[in-house]
């Protein structure tokens, strides 16, 4: 009896330490990059549209501020504010030495990304599951030593726009979930960002390239029926930020910090300018005040804040990172520091009320109503939401399961895990309760 019962201990805690269970649900995350929440307004997009008659779809969302692709992607991982998951911006820096890594070399950059805040991945795994990641911003980098157990960081002159690639990197994360029995996989395309960029959101060339991310969508749902994966897994797809025009040719007048009077660069020690509408200043000993009144009000289209003053609704402020002068430019400006440098004709960056900046959000799956149209939340609950469809314990978080928990057929979604948990639970005190009374 008393070897019984402790089995029966054995057997309960080994569920909660690594449950497995073959009836867990899976998910896929997908963010197609600067995919604006209206980009299917304009286009025909059959696969998105079906998508959204099988599953959820949100009005829009709004992501974080700074609205750049690094930061808001790990937002996306970690239900966190900018602020406080320390990812403020896509370039590493040093204001020491004054070096700066683009996007790219900021990937591999550990101690960037590994500020204190541990993304799904780890956190799944570390309680039984099996992550993957396929060019997800933040695949590169290693949290507290620990990395994806699949994971595929794409090379550095790597052509996002490829579809041949799309189709393959699908078969690949299919592979993962159906062959490797991963539980969760984040999934990463680069448009129709680059594209929103380089032509504007409203060019009839972004229009081509959603009408590519659609086809898309059709196929990695095909896929998923091919693989037999439809009743286990669930897809997110969402994005990192919009997109907004940028006025050109001589149409505006262009803001140019070194044109401002009373500005000059020998009063700062450090800077991040000329990244598209937004920007960070550090200036030398003393000159704080100097630099700020000088900007403060400068241009009708520059927004000059301390990092103590900024609004506290954009939760860019209490970071050691960030830097004492932050600035940003209102919807269809950049920011230049000595002169004009920037020439796209698309940019994201800009406040994230902006409806410009809000991206899109659609699910389908096991987990989700069909055919539900919901309102926007913001992009911190959906890492929330991630956990409970996982049935994992999520790290400390600024999101929280109100706000995307309507879109659930129950609650409860990992029932499957939930149920026999419960239930093994049950038996096993069950057999201390029978042990007690035999005894
Ligand atoms: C910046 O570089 C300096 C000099 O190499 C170094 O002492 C400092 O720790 C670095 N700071 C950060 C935040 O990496
Ligand atoms: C986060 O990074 C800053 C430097 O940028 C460093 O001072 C701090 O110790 C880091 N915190 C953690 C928890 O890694
Ligand atoms: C796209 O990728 C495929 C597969 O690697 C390759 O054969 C093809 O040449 C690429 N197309 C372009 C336009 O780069
Ligand atoms: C979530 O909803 C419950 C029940 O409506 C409520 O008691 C709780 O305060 C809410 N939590 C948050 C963070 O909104
Ligand atoms: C979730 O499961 C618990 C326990 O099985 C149950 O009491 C609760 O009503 C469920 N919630 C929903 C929303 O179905
Ligand atoms: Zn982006």
């Amino acid at each position: 009896m008393m070897w019984t019962a402790s089995l029966c201990l054995l057997g309960v805690s080994s569920i909660l330490s690594a449950p497995v269970n073959k009836q867990r649900q899976k998910l896929l995350l997908i963010s197609f990059d600067g995919f604006r929440w209206d980009y299917d307004r304009d286009v025909d997009t059959p696969n998105l549209d079906k998508m959204a008659k099988d599953g959820v779809k949100a009005l829009y969302v709004t992501p974080p501020y700074l609205t750049i692709t690094s930061p808001t992607h790990f937002t996306l991982l970690t239900g966190r504010y900018i602020e406080n998951h320390g990812v403020i911006h896509n370039m590493w820096f040093n204001t020491t030495t004054k070096a700066k890594k683009p996007y790219y070399q900021t990937q591999f950059v550990n101690e960037w990304w590994d500020n204190g805040t541990l993304p799904i991945w780890i956190t799944a795994q570390r309680q039984g599951l099996k992550a993957g990641s396929l060019h997800f911003p933040g695949t590169a980098s290693s949290y507290q030593g620990q990395v994806a157990m699949v994971r595929e960081v794409e090379p550095s002159l790597y052509n996002y726009k490829n579809e041949t690639l799309w189709k393959k990197n699908t078969d690949k994360v299919m592979g993962w979930f159906k062959h490797e029995d991963l539980d969760f996989v984040s999934m990463y395309f680069g448009e129709p960002d680059g594209t929103g960029h380089k032509y504007g959101p409203d060019s009839p060339e972004r229009k081509k390239m959603v009408e590519q991310v659609d086809r898309a969508v059709g196929y990695i749902r095909e896929s998923v029926e091919l693989h037999s994966l439809t009743d286990h897994l669930n897809i997110i797809i969402t994005a990192d930020h919009g997109m907004s025009t940028v006025y050109r040719n001589g149409l505006v007048e262009e803001i140019t910090l070194n044109k401002i009077p009373g500005f000059s660069f020998s009063d700062v020690a450090f800077h991040l300018l000329d990244y598209g509408p937004s920007g960070m200043l550090l200036p030398k000993p003393d000159r704080l005040e100097k630099v700020y009144s000088a900007l403060k009000g400068a241009h009708p289209h520059l927004h000059v804040y301390k990092k103590e003053d900024m609004p506290e609704r954009l939760r860019f402020a209490k970071n050691d990172r960030i830097l004492p002068i932050v600035l940003w430019a209102d919807p269809g400006y950049v920011i230049n520091g000595y002169f004009p440098v920037q020439f796209n004709k698309g940019e994201h960056g800009y406040d994230n009320d902006d409806m410009d900046m809000k991206p899109f959000f659609r699910a389908v799956g096991p987990a989700f109503h069909k055919n539900l149209e919901v309102g926007p939340f913001e992009t911190v609950n959906v890492y929330p939401l991630m956990c409970h469809i996982l049935g994992i314990q999520p790290e400390v978080n600024d999101g929280h399961l109100n706000a995307t928990k309507h879109m659930l057929i129950t609650s409860n979604a990992s029932q499957g895990k939930k149920i026999n948990l419960a239930e093994n639970a049950f038996i096993g005190i069950a057999a201390i309760a029978g042990f007690l009374v035999v005894q």
